[in-house]
């Protein structure tokens, strides 16, 4: 008999809830970071029902699990679960995160700052810069704030729907001073000084598809960089056509990758330099891609 000593009585157990959660990467990301940092972890998907997520963040609390990341369709609703909220969640209107304190969950969103370390890790500033936003919905409401925090010279948001990007101007307006433009699709080359582009719709994702929601390849001829929050496929047509044109080119798993890491370090109040973070990304990359 072989004794296993993967769990014992001083595990600490973390995990992710959310509906469908079975095809989540983040156990194994968790994993492989809580192995690597030499932690004794254990992370796990828990699939929770809408309507029950304060049900099972009581009985969680008192089990004494020591943190969570929230998935769709949970990063609202939580918000009322919870005994404190970071000041930067609370601006984005979304928590991914959940810390065990002594009174309850704090809540922190880390998608935020895995977006920014995407900027960070490939030296690109955002500061006084035009950052163009394609689409208005959840992820892209990260991205305003993004941009607010980091000081943009102004937003762009581009939406098919003109109400859910004016919703997510006005929101994005309490927070920031600079010019916010709301445009649609077919007004994209108008844009003066297109910069930074931060792509969060759907088009494009899934298996096979090759779709972008950028029609007009010129219009990556002024861009910077771009960053496209879809990772299925591993290249997008969007990111294809904006590396052709020359842009830094941020794939989305780099961002789900470091909103992960961010969560470790505010579980474990530990700092993963640079350095540990590309290697980290890396291996789970490799592996992502050879398991798709
Ligand atoms: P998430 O929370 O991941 O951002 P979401 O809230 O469903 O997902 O938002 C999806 C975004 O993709 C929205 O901005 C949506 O545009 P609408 O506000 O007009 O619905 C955008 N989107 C989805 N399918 C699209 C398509 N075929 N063309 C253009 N935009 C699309």
């Amino acid at each position: 008999m072989s004794v296993i000593d993967l769990v014992n009585g001083k595990t600490k157990v973390f995990g992710i809830i959310g509906n469908p959660i079975e095809h989540s990467f983040s156990p194994i990301l968790q994993n492989t970071v809580a192995k690597e940092m030499g932690e004794n972890v254990v992370y796990v998907p828990f699939k929770v029902e809408s309507g029950e997520v304060k049900t099972a963040l009581n009985g969680a609390f008192k089990l004494g699990i020591c943190g969570f990341n929230v998935t769709v369709p949970h990063k609202k609703e939580v918000m009322e679960s919870l005994v404190a909220i970071d000041d930067l969640a609370l601006k984005i209107g979304a928590v991914n995160t959940l810390k065990y304190t002594e009174k309850g969950y704090k809540g922190y969103n880390t998608d935020i700052l895995g977006l920014g370390k995407c900027f960070d890790i490939e030296g690109i500033s955002i500061k006084g810069k035009t950052v163009v936003i394609l689409g208005a919905g959840g992820a892209a409401n990260s991205a305003a704030i993004l941009a607010a925090e980091r000081e943009a010279g102004n937003i762009v948001i581009v939406n098919r729907t003109k109400a859910n990007a004016q919703a997510l101007k006005e929101q994005t307006a309490l927070y920031y001073n600079g010019n916010i433009d709301v445009i649609s699709f077919n007004e994209l080359m108008s844009i003066e000084n297109p910069e930074i582009v931060i792509q969060t719709t759907s088009v494009g994702m899934g298996e096979g598809v090759w779709k972008s929601s950028v029609e007009n390849t010129s219009f990556f001829e002024k861009v910077q960089a771009v960053v496209d929050i879809v990772y299925t496929p591993w290249q997008t047509k969007f990111l294809s056509d904006a590396k052709e044109k020359g842009c830094v080119a941020i794939n989305g798993f780099d961002m789900l990758i470091y909103q992960g890491l961010a969560s470790y370090e505010i579980w474990h109040d530990v700092k993963i330099d640079d350095e540990r973070s590309k290697v980290l990304r890396n291996e789970l990359a490799d592996y992502y891609i050879a398991k798709r």
